[in-house]
């Protein structure tokens, strides 16, 4: 295993393979890319770094978007990461609306949970969210995976002051049912002006549920994160911003849709070209060193 300058162990990738998206939400960060790339990997491409990153350490691969399921290779690109030596977990962030006609196929795949993007359990505030998209689809995408055994089923609902803060308790119960846990999601500044008007402080959220759980399980390896057991829905509250100590325990690299390591979600400034070196007819050693590069140019954003 290896670690950064800061000893913070590098054990998970995140690797977007498309910036695509069939929605338009209101907050969307992109995955901290800005620019428009057409460049994406191809699954044998992904396979490799997936391969060389696991030589190094990496046992959890993080499939994300824009949307992973526009791409029609998606479960190629999933099989093709679980069968490489040494990846003991293998999910996918997915806005949901493709999963009732992928869920099967991707948990066959090798694909052994999903996160799935869900804000609001009203249509209206949905479209509005989405710029147009469907709930009931994803609703509909959240039973399958369900039903195909897809665990734990993480559903992330990003809190808007104004938008949806008022849905979190309708949310708890809803979604108290076994293997799908709820994370609540403080809002990450994508745009300075949508940030500061919506911004919602899960803190005092937090205190609440923490009074009224059951069971509190810290999980240590999670950026420190607590899961609380609330009427038997499992909730889970992430704040990124201004953590140190959501940074201090990051193990995690970037990869951008067009094949760039990216060491921090938030910056823009250090990201390492390994694609085109690739296409290039570069060795394992030498995506070795750029994947040691990427590694050594992380460090925390948030210090103090
Ligand atoms: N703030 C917080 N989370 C965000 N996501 C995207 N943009 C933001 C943001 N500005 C997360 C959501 C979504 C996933 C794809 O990315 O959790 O479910």
């Amino acid at each position: 295993m290896i670690s950064d300058s800061f000893g913070r162990p590098l054990t998970s990738m995140r690797i977007s393979i498309t910036q695509r998206c069939n929605l338009n939400c209101i907050y969307c960060h992109r995955e901290g890319v800005f620019g428009e790339s057409s460049r994406e990997m191809t699954p044998q491409e992904i396979s490799r770094i997936v391969r060389i990153a696991s030589g190094l350490g990496v046992k959890k691969v993080k499939i994300t978007g824009g949307e992973p399921l526009i791409r029609g290779d998606v479960c190629d690109i999933v099989e093709g990461i679980a069968g490489v030596e040494g990846i003991s977990d293998v999910s996918m962030t997915t806005n949901g609306v493709f999963l009732q006609e992928y869920a099967e196929r991707l948990k066959e795949a090798g694909l052994n949970r999903v996160n799935i993007s869900l804000d609001t359990l009203r249509p209206d505030v949905f479209s509005m969210i989405t710029r147009g998209g469907k709930l009931e689809k994803v609703i509909a995408g959240i039973d399958e995976a369900v039903r195909v055994g897809l665990d734990p089923i993480k559903l992330n609902m990003v809190v808007m002051k104004g938008i949806n803060d008022d849905e979190i308790q309708e949310m708890i119960k809803t979604y108290s049912r076994n293997g799908v846990v709820l994370q609540l999601i403080e809002l990450v500044d994508s745009d300075k002006e949508f940030f500061h008007k919506y911004y919602f402080d899960l803190d005092r959220i937090e205190e609440e549920i923490a009074d009224k759980a059951r069971n509190v399980r810290v999980r240590k390896h999670m950026q420190g994160r607590k899961k609380y057991t609330l009427n038997g829905a499992q909730v889970e509250v992430i704040k990124p911003m201004h953590n140190t100590e959501f940074c201090a325990h990051c193990t995690r690299l970037r990869v951008t849709a067009d094949g760039k390591f990216k060491p921090c979600l938030m910056r823009q400034d250090n990201l390492v070209d390994f694609l085109k070196e690739m296409r290039a007819g570069a060795d394992d050693n030498r995506i070795r060193e750029l994947f040691m590069k990427a590694v050594m140019r992380r460090e925390p954003y948030f210090t103090r």
